[in-house]
């Protein structure tokens, strides 16, 4: 791994802007191997070195984030019209190359994940994984009782595609969660649409364990090592 300067790894981990990394050098936050550094332009191989910034390692390597999707953004790396996903991230984490694993649509709010670890966007959208999505969903008429027993069997859409079984709870007459674990197109939307329901709002709260916990519409927030296989872990 090729010695890189200290500024840089700041930068390039997204901790900081180029000009924030110097600042946070010279004023005595940014440590290599537990010992302070103030020369931005030390040259650092960050394979042995452990470079930590207030007290938290840097990370090397891949990343994975949760972000509080809010309505009317679109799931899309670039659109020539709309606002996209990424135009929510501070400009630090833009640079990482990070994608949306999946994708909520521009009127569904909710969790959704980006990382920039090919393989596990793979995993995580591919349907032999079996990654449990629940959203809740408000419809626009009361359920007559039999839906349940309908998206159990698997429902069968308007265009004659038969989804997987899905889990539906009812959480009072015009709300219930709804839990999937294939992300066909509109698929939630769809899924009541065969029952005759409209989907007013829809938003995702949960992947597998993952759950968006305090965050904001519109933010975003780096996982734990380890916390992203949590949307292979049931809820
Ligand atoms: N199902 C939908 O209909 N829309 C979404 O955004 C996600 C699941």
């Amino acid at each position: 791994m090729p010695q890189l300067r200290l500024d840089k790894i700041l930068a390039d981990s997204g901790a900081a802007s180029r000009r924030e990394a110097r600042l946070m050098i010279k004023n005595g936050l940014v440590t290599v191997d537990g010992e302070v550094c103030r020369e931005a332009d030390r040259k650092v191989d960050t394979e042995t070195s452990r470079v930590c910034v207030e007290g938290k390692e840097l990370r090397a390597g891949p990343r994975y984030f949760v972000m509080y999707k809010p309505l009317g953004v679109v799931t899309a790396t670039e659109d020539r019209y709309e606002r996209t996903v990424l135009d929510l991230l501070p400009p630090e984490l833009r640079k990482l190359g990070l994608v949306p694993a999946g994708r909520l649509d521009k009127d569904t709010s909710g969790l959704l994940i980006l990382t920039n670890d090919g393989a596990y966007l793979h995993q995580v959208i591919s349907p032999r994984s079996k990654v449990y999505k629940t959203y809740l969903a408000a419809i626009d008429r009361p359920l007559d009782g039999t839906e349940q027993a309908r998206f159990a069997g698997g429902i069968v859409l308007g265009d004659g595609t038969t989804c997987l079984p899905a889990e539906l709870d009812p959480v009072d007459s015009l709300h219930c969660r709804v839990t999937v674990c294939e992300g066909k197109y509109h698929q939630v939307r769809r899924m009541f649409a065969a029952c005759g329901r409209h989907v007013e709002t829809l938003h995702r709260e949960s992947i597998g364990a993952l759950t968006l916990g305090r965050l904001m519409p519109g933010s975003v927030r780096e996982l734990d090592r380890g916390e992203e296989q949590l949307v292979f872990k049931a809820r």
